[in-house]
């Protein structure tokens, strides 16, 4: 008998956010009415996709357990890690007896709060069939240039050049592999790019320009805007 393909969310919210420069880690800084990593939680959990969602929090984290979302019946806390795919391969390993290999894991950042059902399914629907998997991206409208000290070199190519978003979307045994095999790697700073160094090729899919993740203090006033302006 043959089980059905289940989704698991993943978030990583053991961050410090240092480019923030805030009192505390920036996913707990408010915005339009609730922290920065309800909104998050809360859209995923409405999209109404995912058996659970495992989200990795730091063990020095006082906010988290004050929050009412941690204790929803959908969310697994798992422990942080020192660098963020650390972070995210404890969380696939708390729910390593209840999801099987084949399962399809969304890594979602609890720092892009705007995310929403429709990038979701977009992403879903294009990579469900798909061997490998892959992410949300976007591609560039500024001509990009390759720099040495303060002098340009060249000009890239811009048709080649997307920039990576979350979610990303990969089977859990191949991406439990690759972020074990990757460990300790500070190349891999998303986890299509453990996968790319396992010789496999991720797909990309084009996802909404409103989906930030907050890094600096004016991202804040940014994410309130387009949530202001988002209608799906
Ligand atoms: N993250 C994590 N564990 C880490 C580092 C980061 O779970 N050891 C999470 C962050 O909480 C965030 C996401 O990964 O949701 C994206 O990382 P980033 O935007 O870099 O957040 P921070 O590392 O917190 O910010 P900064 O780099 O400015 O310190
Ligand atoms: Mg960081």
């Amino acid at each position: 008998m043959s089980h059905s393909i289940k989704f698991w969310a993943v978030v990583p919210a053991a961050g410090v956010g240092k480019r923030m420069n805030a009192d505390r880690p920036k996913q707990y800084l408010e915005l339009a009415g609730k922290t920065v990593i309800e909104h998050t939680l809360l859209r995923l959990l409405n999209a109404d996709v995912f058996a659970a969602i495992a989200v990795a929090i730091s063990e020095e984290d006082p906010y988290w357990p004050e929050l009412e979302v941690s204790a929803h019946e959908k969310i697994i806390t798992a422990s942080g890690g020192k660098e963020r795919a650390d972070s995210v391969l404890s969380a696939l390993k708390s729910i390593r007896a209840i999801a099987s290999d084949t399962d399809w894991v969304l890594v979602h950042d609890a720092a892009r709060p705007c995310i929403t059902a429709t990038d979701i399914q977009h992403l879903i629907a294009s990579l469900v069939n798909d061997e490998v998997g892959g992410i949300l991206a976007l591609s560039s409208h500024d001509t990009l240039k390759n720099v040495q000290g303060d002098s340009i070199v060249g000009t890239l190519d811009r048709r080649h050049i997307w920039r990576a978003l979350t979610p990303q979307m990969f089977r859990y045994d191949l991406l439990r592999n690759a972020l074990e095999t990757a460990e300790g790697n500070q190349a891999i700073t998303d986890e299509a790019s453990a996968l790319e160094l396992q010789g496999l090729q991720p797909k990309i899919v084009e996802g909404r320009p409103d989906n930030i993740k907050i890094t600096r203090p004016e991202d804040l006033a940014l994410a309130q805007f387009y949530m202001e302006h988002q209608h799906d």
